[in-house]
Order: C-alpha cells, then structure tokens, then sequence
C-alpha cells in the first residue's frame, strides 16, 4: 500500500535498501524469487507498508520540573514495536543558550541507543541575535526546521517581533517555522485565575486552555508567515476553529500546513474527567495534560479532526509523544494544574490508532500511509529515502495485519516508560507483524529483536513543501 495506490506485489530488499517491487510471480535471472533469496516474509493477506514516521516526538525533554520518562532507548523501542521507523525529535535550545550548544546535547542523549533512525528539529527557545544567527547552519546540519513557541512564557517563548526575525531568516534560507500556536500570556492569566479560585484540579488545565487563544495565534501565525513569506507548519492541532484558520489560509493560496495528533481525534476534556464522582474530577485526569488540550467533546471538535484529515486541511498525524509517569512527575500538579508536567505518550500506538480510522471508514487505507509515512517523509525532507516502497529507498517496512487484534494499555501492548497509558482499554482491529528497520527485521510478530544503537541520524534535506 502507498499513498497513491495498492496492489499485490513483492518487495525484494537488497541489504539496507529495497531492491525491487515485482509483480507476483516475477524472477530473478529466471529463477523462482522465494529460491533465489536468502530470506521469506511472508505476507499474504496482510498490508505492506513504508514503515511508519513519527514527526515530533519528545524523548527525555526536561519540561515542568523533570524529564519527559522515555529515554532515547525507550522511547524509540517501543516506536518499533508499534510499526514506527524514524521518528524526529525536538533538540532543546534554551533562551541563553547557544543553539549548537542544545543540539550538540541531543546528538549525545540519542546517538548509540535509538532502536530506529531518527532526525532532529531545532526547538528555539530564546530567539536573541544568537539563536537567529545560528539558524542558516543548521541546515548543514541536517536540520531543516525549527520549533517556536507562542505558548509557555518564561520557559520557551517567542514573542511576535521574535516570530518576525526568526520567519525573515526562514524565509530566506528555506527552513521550515514550526509553530506551537496557542496565547501563552492570556493562558498563564486564566490559569492563575481559577487557581486563585480554588480551581485547581486537572480539568482546569483545559478550561485555562481556551480554543479561542488557539484560534488567535494560528491566525497571528499565518498572517505572519504571509507577511515573511516563510511557510508555515503549526504543531498539534486540536481546535476546530484553529483547523479553519489554516483552511482559510490555504484556500488563499497560502503554503501552510497543520498537524493533529491521536489524542485529539479520539480524546475529549470529558474523558480527562474519568470515573470520578467529583463534579471536576479528580487527579487521574493528570494522566490527559496536554497542551494544546484535549478539546470538549460537546464543541465536536474530534469529528471536524477527522473530517480535516479527509480533505487535508491537516496534512499529518504525529503523536507529540512527551510521555511522564503519574509517580513524582504528573502528581508534582497535585494542588495546582500549572505544575502538572504536560504531554501524553502515544509513540508506541500512532500506527494502530490511525489505521482503526480505516476500520471506521474515516479514512482510506491510503490516506492512512500518506498522513503517518509519506507526508512526513516529503514535509521533512527524507522523502525517497523514507516514506515510500521504491527502489533505492532505505528499507523501513511494516507487514500490518488486518485480521489482527491488538489490546492497548498497561500489561497488554505498552512498552512505553510510563506507570500508565493515556489510552488504557482501547481495542485495535489490525495487528503490527513485522517491522523492518533499514533491512533488518527488529520486531517479530510481537516481539522485539534489535539491538540498541541500530537506528542512525537521518541527515535531512529541505522540506519538499517549499515552492
Ligand atoms: O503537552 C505537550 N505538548 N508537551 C510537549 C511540549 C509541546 O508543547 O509540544
Ligand atoms: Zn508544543
Ligand atoms: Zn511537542
């Protein structure tokens, strides 16, 4: 299956690469293919895919008074398990820092223990006459996007004549402006507010949250990469009324783009209020910060999600996965939302959650492959190496089973670092059998057979979304 079709075929991988995709029955030198290779996977019935691409994962990222739970070993193990082969993380400059400082931080926390390859993009947490001056080598680097932050003032933050400076130098160089676009400054003050109200429990962090503040700095965003010329990709969508901002821009004429993740095609505000009693739930709601927040499920955002992902308003899925435990890291927000570490963990689960869209007939099996595989190959500059089943192409290949089930949650499938999964109880029609990782087959129907240090740097070219 490829973004663009399927058919029957084999796929004969020569080493690292994909040598060929035959038509069923072809030879080789007139011999019977099974004969003449070393190895037989065999997938009948079962759905060949270009292995999955998780385009912003947050591994060990030190947030809120501790470090993201999954190490770069973790982390990416269970990304394998789940039928992810590359993923791209965030290295961390922070204000004061000196980019390549950050950068050549994450290069020593990943390099020799990632299980799959992996990329970078470059968060900018202090845009000063430094940070902006560093931007153009990065791509030297391999990095060809960066990450602001209008949200989180006082930790990373960029204010609008920073995002001007920074968009001007992406403009011109052909870095790509990744945008976490939600109104920190109005936020923090809501957040205080109902704190000061005695409103502290989990639920509150979404109620702070509001979707108007996301809709607001989208729009502040796209009229200032119309205004630059910078293209513009904005990170974990989760508004409606946000995914009719970046519509609007588009059917402008506009290159911007936007990416949602699981949580908010599935999960709502409700659901972080779980089984309890209590009018505003209690602490197990900790388990759902994230930010953007998990949206109000009476507002129906999830299903426009949806809908967005058919008509490719939101060109990508990612899963933001920024997993922490609910023991000494959730519970630090225990009295005080604000101090909840957030993020959810969902790296391990991105492929069979997207492919049950399928099942429930919200997306065709090729959509599917261009929202996980292909699309974040092409936006992030690896298309042709990843992304796709071709010849030349590195050989990253998942044997998904439709006939397959799979069971979500804590001591069923759950190889993430965490004392809980966000997605406890969830049921998946479809099965990862196999995954291929650059040849070698790292995970075996359900067991993992790679090695630490297997996954490389990916080198990463410009986005191929630039015109
Ligand atoms: O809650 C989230 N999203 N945590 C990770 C940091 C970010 O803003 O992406
Ligand atoms: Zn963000
Ligand atoms: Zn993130």
């Amino acid at each position: 299956v490829s973004a663009t079709g399927r058919s029957a075929a084999d796929v004969l991988l020569d080493g690292e690469t994909i040598a060929a995709v035959l038509a069923p029955g072809s030879t080789l030198l007139g011999h019977d293919l099974a004969a003449s290779v070393d190895t037989v996977i065999d997938a009948t019935g079962k759905y060949v895919i270009p292995g999955g691409i998780d385009a912003h994962t947050h591994m060990q990222l030190p947030f809120g008074g501790t470090s993201a739970s999954d190490t770069f070993e973790t982390g990416t193990r269970a990304a394998a398990w789940g039928g992810t082969t590359t993923i791209v993380d965030f290295a961390v400059q922070r204000a004061g820092e000196r980019v390549q400082d950050g950068l050549a931080h994450w290069h020593e926390l990943a390099a020799g223990n990632c299980a799959i390859d992996y990329g970078f993009h470059q968060i900018v947490g202090g845009v000063d006459a430094g940070s902006l001056a560093a931007l153009p080598g990065l791509i030297d680097e391999g990095i060809s996007s960066f990450k602001m932050f209008m949200a989180y003032p006082g930790v990373f933050y960029a204010d609008d004549a920073q995002i001007l400076r920074a968009m001007q130098v992406a403009a011109d160089t052909g870095l790509l402006t990744m945008m976490h676009a939600e109104n920190g400054p109005v936020i923090d003050v809501l957040a205080e507010q109902l704190i000061e109200k005695g409103k502290t429990s989990p639920y509150f962090h979404g109620v702070a949250r509001a979707w108007q503040m996301e809709e607001e700095a989208t729009h502040r965003a796209i009229m200032l990469s119309h205004l630059t010329g910078a293209p513009l990709y904005v990170v974990h969508v989760s508004a409606k009324q946000a995914v009719e901002q970046l519509a609007w821009a588009r059917d402008n004429g506009q290159n911007v783009f936007g990416e949602t993740c699981p949580q908010y095609l599935y999960l709502s505000l409700e659901d972080q209020l779980g089984a309890s009693s209590e009018e505003w739930g209690d602490f197990e709601g900790a388990k759902w910060v994230c930010s953007t927040p998990l949206r109000s499920k009476h507002e129906g955002h999830q299903h426009h999600m949806w809908q967005a992902l058919r008509t490719n308003d939101i060109q990508m899925v990612s899963t933001d996965h920024c997993p922490f435990c609910m023991k000494d890291q959730k519970t630090l927000g225990q009295g005080d939302f604000r101090a909840i570490p957030n993020g959810i963990g969902s790296v391990e689960h991105r492929m069979d959650l997207m492919y049950q869209g399928v099942v429930t007939g919200q997306i065709t099996l090729e959509r599917w492959v261009e929202l996980t595989s292909t699309t974040p190959a092409r936006m992030f500059g690896m298309y042709g190496k990843k992304g796709v089943i071709a010849p030349g192409a590195d050989a990253d290949i998942v044997v998904y089973d439709p006939a397959g089930h799979t069971s979500i949650g804590v001591g069923k499938t759950h190889h993430m670092n965490m004392d809980h999964s966000a997605w406890e109880g969830y049921e998946i029609d479809g099965h990862v059998d196999t995954v291929i990782s650059r040849g070698k087959v790292v995970v075996d129907d359900g067991s993992y057979i790679g090695t630490k240090g297997d996954g490389r740097f990916v080198k990463r070219g410009l986005s191929q979304y630039l015109i």
